[in-house]
């Protein structure tokens, strides 16, 4: 779609600008114009240019759209028997991840497709205009491969996960694996990924496992996250911040240590041009939702400096919710985060774990991703749970 759009008449302008946790940078009856894809103008209505298409916003609330920077999309088959095993009382291990791997191997391109179509339709149409796709229900080289290559026909962000578990063919030589990850597995997933990422915990990767697969990837370019602190304490929110990592993921069961090393990689400057460097905690209250798990301490972590991203988590086991909306619900109510945190967290949280500047923010320049919501502020995401409040999605403004 080209020339110019006009979205006006905004009651609540969430612009997240000038940066900073929990600052949204609201401006109230405001407009602003799209040109190219992009934000080219934002300012008072009164003041608004001419422009070739206009939407009224009615005096609701405009909101970056939402940036999941965690989610597990390429998977067949469903695991709703163990999310009702679970709510009868059993725990939650990561076992479950083995049963995907074998339905996912099985499938064909065009139904794991169908699966990343379906799932990313659901995310759009609930406000999320930027999603990270991560592979690691293959764990062959082929199928990690063709799970990157999928991703990559929906997301820019996707992350190579092939030491998300060790795979039973594997399973009394785990050392073999992770050579095999390190070295066929990684050559044939690097040209489709942007990211790696290690599930860090008991039961998957110790640390130095973790820290030599991180390392690898490294090498050839791929930036770092880490599936860390889990299900218990352990090594893995440190190694992330040894290992300069965009973000460390979870962080349900932290030690004032993995506080303080978060929060000393805090940089003061996370202007425009120089991006956001520090390494992002982000949490996940779908995994502790649907696994009926102690929610993290979101106050904590923001309390100490750190900062904190929302994101779903979207796979079969342990979060099934593609809702960014359900999140920030959980966020202010289990997690002790404001609504503007949880907002904030969700949007240019979401862009800075993934180093990106492009997103995340409505100010001049970024790409005009955006909500129109069917309530006049921001805070109606997480006192209304549960109710569809995303009115319409712009897109690289185009609405969808
Ligand atoms: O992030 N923790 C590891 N991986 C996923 C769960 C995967 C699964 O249970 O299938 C997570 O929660
Ligand atoms: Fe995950």
């Amino acid at each position: 779609m080209t020339g110019s759009l006009l979205v006006d008449n905004i009651g609540e302008l969430v612009t997240n600008a000038p940066d900073g946790p929990g600052a949204l940078g609201v401006r109230r009856n405001a407009a602003l114009l799209v040109e190219d894809g992009l934000v080219a103008w934002v300012g008072p209505a009164r003041d608004a240019p001419a422009a070739d298409r206009r939407i009224d916003a009615g005096q609701a609330a405009v909101l970056p759209g939402f940036v999941d920077s965690h989610a597990h999309l390429v998977f067949a088959g469903d695991r709703a028997a163990e999310f009702a095993a679970r709510m009868a009382g059993e725990p939650y291990t990561g076992g479950g991840i083995r049963t995907t791997v074998g339905a996912t191997r099985a499938a064909s391109d065009d139904e794991l497709r169908d699966t990343v179509r379906r799932l990313r339709g659901e995310a759009l149409r609930q406000g999320t205009t930027t999603i990270e796709i991560k592979s690691g229900y293959g764990l062959t080289v082929a199928d990690e491969a063709r799970s990157l290559r999928i991703a990559g026909e929906f997301s820019e962000d996707t992350t190579f996960l092939g030491a998300h578990v060790v795979p039973g063919e594997y399973a009394d030589r785990p050392d073999d694996y992770v050579g095999l990850v390190c070295g066929p597995m990684l050559a044939a997933a690097a040209p489709y990924a942007r990211w790696i990422d290690v599930f860090c915990e008991r039961g998957a990767f110790d640390v130095d496992h973790a820290r030599a697969i991180l390392a690898c990837g490294q090498a050839v370019g791929l930036g770092v996250r880490v599936h860390a602190n889990q299900l218990g304490p352990g090594p893995g929110v440190r190694l992330g911040v040894e290992l300069g990592a965009a973000s460390v993921d979870h962080c349900t069961h932290l030690t004032d240590a993995d506080v303080d090393a978060l929060a000393a990689t805090r940089v003061d400057c996370m202007c425009a041009e120089g991006g956001h460097t520090a390494t992002v905690a982000t949490l996940l209250p779908g995994a502790e939702f649907s696994t009926r798990s102690p929610y993290p301490d979101a106050r904590r972590l923001l309390d100490a400096g750190v900062t904190v991203a929302l994101a779903t988590d979207c796979n079969p086991g342990s979060s099934y919710t593609s809702s960014m909306p359900f999140c920030v619900a959980l966020a202010v109510r289990e997690m002790r985060m404001t609504p503007a945190e949880a907002v904030w967290a969700a949007t240019a949280g979401g862009a800075a774990a993934l180093r990106r500047t492009d997103v995340g923010r409505l100010t001049p320049g970024a790409r005009a991703d955006l909500m129109i919501l069917d309530a006049p502020s921001h805070l109606h995401l997480a006192y209304r749970p549960g109710v569809p409040l995303i009115r319409q999605v712009l897109h690289n403004g185009v609405p969808q």
